[in-house]
């Protein structure tokens, strides 16, 4: 049975931990935790491990997780070196969706292996997480040996591990910024557009709700070219030009982006003059 350490035990860490042991191929060894009560929480959860108190106290175990804020992970890492805490051979991984692996390059110095491991997954409540976290893809980036370790790893917790290049790990976190929040806040502006259009509150949800889930179904299987609908790909100018007179002073800026960007990926679909004439007007 493999050890894993976890310094950072909220969310991400306590969940990971609880899979950890779950899958019976992996020990907890010891949490820390920004204050005592944290970890112990953490253990009561996980069901397995020691609270440390202090760095140097970590024994040494197999794989190191860092889940602490993104912005902590660099000085905890120093910390870890600072108290001598990692071993030869050790892997050391942070769990975030935008900072490189390179951040615990310093561990490098002492021999570890040094990897980021990234759950695209909400960890909102970690008891739901456990039970819904099988089959999560996880971004995974760093040196060769960690990566192979935490194949394993991911796969033993259940996860879909992929392979990220070294430098992708900002593009990659936008595009799920964008995939999920994006997403959020579009929505958000069709609620306020079909208010301003008179439709009832209460229609809302079915009203946008089943025209974006047949969207979504569409673009993921179709592809975007295929799948895009509506006045612009149709070349209607006349119709885009209606949405740009009602539409509110502070959305101007986001639906005239939007939409040059959707006459480029309506590409051969629309004729030469319907692009020049619905870029005019957009960017107008
Ligand atoms: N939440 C998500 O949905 C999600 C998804 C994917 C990836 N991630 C990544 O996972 C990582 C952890 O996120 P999280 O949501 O689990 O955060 P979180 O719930 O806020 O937990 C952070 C933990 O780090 C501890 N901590 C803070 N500073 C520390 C320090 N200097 N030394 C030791 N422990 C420290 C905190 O201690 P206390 O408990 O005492 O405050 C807490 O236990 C981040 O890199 C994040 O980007 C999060």
């Amino acid at each position: 049975m493999q050890g894993l350490s976890i310094v950072g035990t909220g969310r991400v860490g306590r969940t990971l931990g609880r899979l950890a042991v779950a899958s019976g191929k992996w020990q907890v060894v010891d949490c820390l935790a920004g204050r005592h009560a944290s970890a112990l929480e953490a253990l009561a959860f996980i069901g397995q491990g020691r609270a440390v108190d202090e760095l140097k106290d970590l024994a040494a175990a197999d794989l190191l997780l860092l889940s602490v804020p993104d912005d902590a992970i660099a000085s905890v890492a120093q910390a870890l070196l600072d108290n001598d805490v990692v071993r030869p051979g050790c892997v050391v991984f942070h769990a975030s969706g935008a900072a490189e692996a390179e951040v615990l390059a310093p561990l490098r110095a002492a021999g570890a292996h040094v990897a980021s491991l990234h759950p695209a997954f909400s960890f909102a409540d970690p008891a739901r997480a456990v039970e819904q976290f099988a089959g999560t893809m996880c971004a995974l980036e760093g040196d060769a040996a960690a990566c192979v370790a935490l194949q394993d790893f991911a796969a033993a917790i259940g996860a879909r591990p992929f392979a990220l290049a070294p430098g992708g790990k900002a593009a990659y976190h936008a595009a799920l910024s964008v995939a999920s929040n994006y997403l959020v806040t579009l929505t958000d502006m069709a609620r306020q557009l079909a208010r301003q259009g008179g439709v009832d509150e209460q229609l809302l949800p079915a009203l946008l709700g089943s025209l974006m889930q047949g969207s979504l179904a569409n673009v993921l299987s179709m592809g975007p070219q295929a799948a895009l609908t509506g006045p612009i790909v149709r070349g209607d100018v006349a119709t885009v030009a209606r949405h740009l007179a009602v539409l509110p002073a502070n959305w101007q800026p986001a639906y005239r982006a939007l939409g040059e960007r959707t006459v480029a990926l309506a590409g051969e679909r629309l004729s030469a003059d319907a692009q020049q004439r619905l870029l005019a007007l957009l960017q107008g």
